[in-house]
Formats: structure tokens, C-alpha cells, sequence
């Protein structure tokens, strides 16, 4: 298919105005990240105003019908094999071709914010603070992907050979910018998508795919797909058609995916159960800041989300910082996403099952802080909480929750406190807040995780400069991280060049 001229301007109600006004031309060889729309500026709040007023109430959480449905085997059957065609296709263009699609995706995305933002509001409950990182993101991921994919045209002595046909499954929570970062990662590297958004997100992954299609993505490489979590689901999966499975959820569901086809060729980012230690050499006042957005951004439910802090000595003992971590939780607005206040939305569905076990019920020699309460009838809407007394080995020590729930544990040195945050099933982000050089050195050191921050929140990767991706049961598959250098090499093979005669 031709590429499209994608020079006609977006509806402005769209863009941001003004966006670029105050970013400097990158210096040769570094990568610009994009900026998040800003509320200092008077007009950026007045657009914010604009989007939320469009955010319809009544379709929160309800699953759009955008995404094609497929409710038959032999029509999925032939869907997957039209799209592996056309990813040979798509893959035999030169690399720098599919990157001038990217560059055209980043601008079509930007044009795109206003709607990505008010979708995400409306399906998964994200504040504007939430949601607008995420579009920058998948700007970000376009450009990023764009820049490897030219790398691949320029190496020397091997080839590059695409998987033809990439299926992308990715969860709610980030419902724009992870199936954008999978989703343009595999059209770079020279493959077609099969994209399923996660079913409470459906209509994000539809105005993503619009956003994609208008910069020039051919329809029949990016495919939009809805099927039921059942038999149909399990033939999409382990169709052999398909050459990689991007996937983005909790490790039970890649456990799942694996036993649908045991030789599945999958990149899977799965769960984490994420802890920020606090040394006494803390900057307390950043600390609490960080821990705070950290553990109650999009209500906790971040694979990322620090669902522990981790005490150490002083820290511990004394009550300077719980009594500011608990003014500061408890100073959070809760509400809908449609209020410019809200701080801390409503979960992706009523708090069921480990979450409202997290939520309700202590443990021997747990306290509540701050209790959670129900806000509301659905049970979506809940008070963050904060539970002292967790004890090593206890359920809220090793169980994801993903909700705002937050535990304290302390630990008498710094090395304890690792052992703590180490001694979990996973290892995706973790976090320190140390001013000490030398307790710096043996955090780095010593602890197990794929993201490690220093002095700043677990949340919120930035594109090229921290990429993401886990240890242990927080990832499957071959553990390339999303955003950094080597993430392309996952959705292909290298094949030697013949020598030159
Ligand atoms: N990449 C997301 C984050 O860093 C999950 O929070």
C-alpha cells in the first residue's frame, strides 16, 4: 500500500497547542523525548479542560466495539494467514522505509493525544496525569523503533530476517502506550501485528490503530483483532502461523500461553511485587513524594507500582516519615478521571478476589495505617491504604495486589532490607532512596530487579534512557527490555551473509 500524506492537520481538539514551543533542537546523536503536556501552561489547561469535558461517564469500563470480533475458527484461520502474508511483504521492504512509517506514526499519535487521552479516561479511569506520559511514550516508542530500525540496513555480515507475524497482547492498565511500544517495535523490525487489546481497553487499541493507519501503516500489516479468552483465544495463541507473541499481563498468563503451545516463541513482560528501601541518609521529603506517586499513581495498578517501602534503621524508629507518608496519603483526592482533581481513579473493575483480600483483611501483627474504605457502591473507587507490621514471608510481603494498598516493613540495616526486597518471585522495578554513595554501591550490587532507581519513583520508564523489563517471574521469553537498544533483536533472527565471492 502507498504511504499516506499525513501533512493535513489533525482536528485541534485534538493536539496540544503550542507543544514544541520550548524544546530545543536535540544535539547531533541524541534522542529528544517528547514532553508531556504542561500545566504550568495556561493554554495546556485549558485544552486538559477541553478533553475531560468529553470524557462521557457512562461509558467507563464499558468495552467499546471497535476491534473486529472473530468468533469463528476458520475466519481467524484465514486472518492470520492474510496477515503473515502480508508481513513477508512488509518485511521485505527496506528497513529504512518502515522507519519513515514510524517517524509518520510518532506525528500521527501526537495529533491523536487528545483522543488517546479522553479514551483512556473513559475505558480504563485514567487521570490526565496518568494517561498523558503514556502518549509521549508511544511517541517516544515511534521515533526510538524508527532510529533501530535503520540500525538493521546497516549491519554488516548478517541479515536481519523479521518474524512475519507478530501477535501483541497487552494488558488495560497501560492501554496506549504498551500495545504502541510492542505494536511498533514488530512493524519496525519488518513484521506484520495482529493487535488484541485487553478487552476493559478495546476502544484505546482502536484509536491507536487509527492513529497508526493514518501515518501510513497498511491496514492488512496492522490488524485489529477481538476474540474471547476461550478456545478461540488458545487457536490465536498457538496458530503456527504466528512467529512471536508480544506479551504484557501476569505471569500465570504466560504460563497459560506456554501451555497452549510449549515451543511458543514469546516476550512476555509479566508481574512484579516492587519495594523502595529508605535509608536513614534519605532525602525524606523526596522520599515520600516518590513513594507515595509510586505505590497510589492509576490507583496501583502498575506492574512497576511500589506496593512496599522498606524501612531501614532510623527510618524506622523514628516518626518523621510515617507521619509524613501517612499526610500525604491520606491528603489524596479519589475520584473519576473526568475530575481535574482526582489523584487516585477507580480501579479497571470492582476490587475482587487477592485485591480485596489486600484491601480488607490484616495478617497476625498487621495495622492498618490507613484503612482502606469503599468509596463507592461498585467497589471501585477505594481510599489508598497503608498496612504497618508486615512480616517476611507474609501474603502482603509476596503478593501482587495490584491495587492501592501499600505495606511497610522495616529492617535494622541495609542489607536486610535487601534481603527483604529480594526475597519475593520477582524482580521488575525497585527502588532506593539514599544519599550515601557507599549504601548506593551495595544496593546496585545486591539487588534483584530489572529497573533500579536511585532517588527517584519505580514508575514511568522513559524511552531509551531507562529501558524496561524484568528478572525472574517478571519475565519470560528473551528478557530484551522495551525501550532500549537490543528490543528488535527479539522479534527476528540473524542470518550469516553469504561470503562475498
Ligand atoms: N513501563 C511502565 C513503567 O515504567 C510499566 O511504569
Amino acid at each position: 500500500a502507498a504511504l499516506r500524506d499525513v501533512d493535513a492537520p489533525a482536528p485541534e481538539r485534538h493536539r496540544v497547542p503550542d507543544r514544541h514551543a520550548a524544546v530545543p533542537p536535540s544535539a547531533p546523536g541524541a534522542f529528544t523525548n517528547t514532553p508531556d503536556t504542561d500545566p504550568a501552561v495556561r493554554e495546556h489547561r485549558a485544552w486538559v479542560r477541553d478533553v475531560l469535558a468529553r470524557v462521557p461517564g457512562s461509558t467507563l469500563g464499558a468495552a467499546g466495539a471497535d476491534a473486529a470480533r472473530v468468533d469463528d475458527a476458520g475466519v481467524l484461520d484465514a486472518l492470520v494467514r492474510d496477515a503473515r502474508r502480508a508481513g513477508e511483504a512488509w518485511g521485505a521492504r527496506p528497513a529504512a522505509e518502515r522507519a519513515a512509517v514510524l517517524d509518520r506514526a510518532a506525528d500521527a499519535l501526537e495529533a491523536h493525544r487528545g483522543a488517546l487521552l479522553e479514551v483512556m479516561a473513559a475505558e480504563a479511569g485514567k487521570t490526565v496525569d496518568q494517561g498523558d506520559p503514556e502518549v509521549s511514550e508511544a511517541v517516544d516508542f515511534a521515533h526510538w523503533y524508527a532510529e533501530l530500525a535503520r540500525g538493521l540496513d546497516r549491519v554488516d555480515g548478517a541479515t536481519f530476517v523479521p518474524a512475519a507475524l507478530t501477535l501483541v497482547t497487552p494488558p488495560w492498565n497501560f492501554p496506549v502506550a504498551i500495545p504502541a511500544g510492542s505494536t511498533l517495535a514488530a512493524l519496525a523490525a519488518g513484521s506484520a501485528v495482529l493487535l488484541k487489546p485487553a478487552g476493559p481497553a478495546e476502544r484505546c487499541g482502536a484509536v491507536l490503530a487509527e492513529a497508526l493507519w493514518d501515518a501510513g501503516v497498511p491496514r492488512d500489516v496492522l490488524r485489529l483483532v477481538q476474540v474471547d479468552e476461550d478456545a478461540l483465544g488458545r487457536a490465536l495463541v498457538a496458530h503456527p502461523a504466528v512467529d512471536r507473541v508480544v506479551l504484557t499481563g501476569a505471569y500465570e498468563t504466560a504460563e497459560l500461553f506456554r501451555s497452549f503451545r510449549p515451543d511458543l516463541p514469546l516476550l512476555a513482560e509479566t508481574s512484579g511485587k516492587n519495594a523502595i528501601v529508605v535509608t536513614p541518609s534519605a532525602d525524606l521529603d523526596l522520599a515520600v513524594r516518590d513513594v507515595v506517586a509510586s505505590a497510589f499513581g492509576h490507583a496501583g495498578q502498575k506492574c512497576s507500582a511500589a506496593s512496599l517501602v522498606v524501612l531501614v534503621g532510623s527510618v524506622a524508629t523514628s516518626r518523621r516519615f510515617r507521619s509524613q507518608l501517612l499526610d500525604a496519603v491520606s491528603s489524596l483526592a479519589v475520584g473519576l478521571p473526568q475530575d481535574a482533581r482526582t489523584q487516585v481513579g477507580p480501579l479497571i473493575e470492582p476490587a475482587a478476589g487477592k485485591l480485596l483480600t489486600g484491601l480488607t483483611t490484616l495478617e497476625p501483627g498487621q495495622a492498618w495505617a490507613l484503612a482502606p474504605r469503599r468509596l463507592d457502591d461498585a467497589g471501585r473507587l477505594w481510599s489508598p491504604g497503608v498496612v504497618t507490621g508486615v512480616a517476611r514471608g507474609s501474603r502482603t510481603h509476596r503478593t501482587e495486589y495490584f491495587g492501592p494498598v501499600l505495606g511497610v516493613m522495616t529492617a535494622a540495616t541495609l542489607d536486610e532490607a535487601i534481603d527483604l526486597v529480594n526475597d519475593v518471585d520477582y524482580g521488575l522495578t525497585s527502588g532506593l532512596h539514599s544519599l550515601d554513595p557507599a549504601e548506593i554501591g551495595t544496593w546496585l550490587a545486591r539487588v534483584q530487579a530489572g529497573n533500579l532507581y536511585v532517588n527517584r519513583g519505580t514508575t514511568g520508564a522513559i524511552v531509551r534512557r531507562q529501558p524496561f523489563g524484568g528478572w525472574k517471574r517478571s519475565a519470560v521469553g528473551p528478557g530484551t527490555k522495551a525501550g532500549g537498544p537490543s528490543y528488535l533483536a527479539g522479534l527476528g533472527s540473524w542470518a550469516s551473509a553469504p561470503a562475498a565471492a
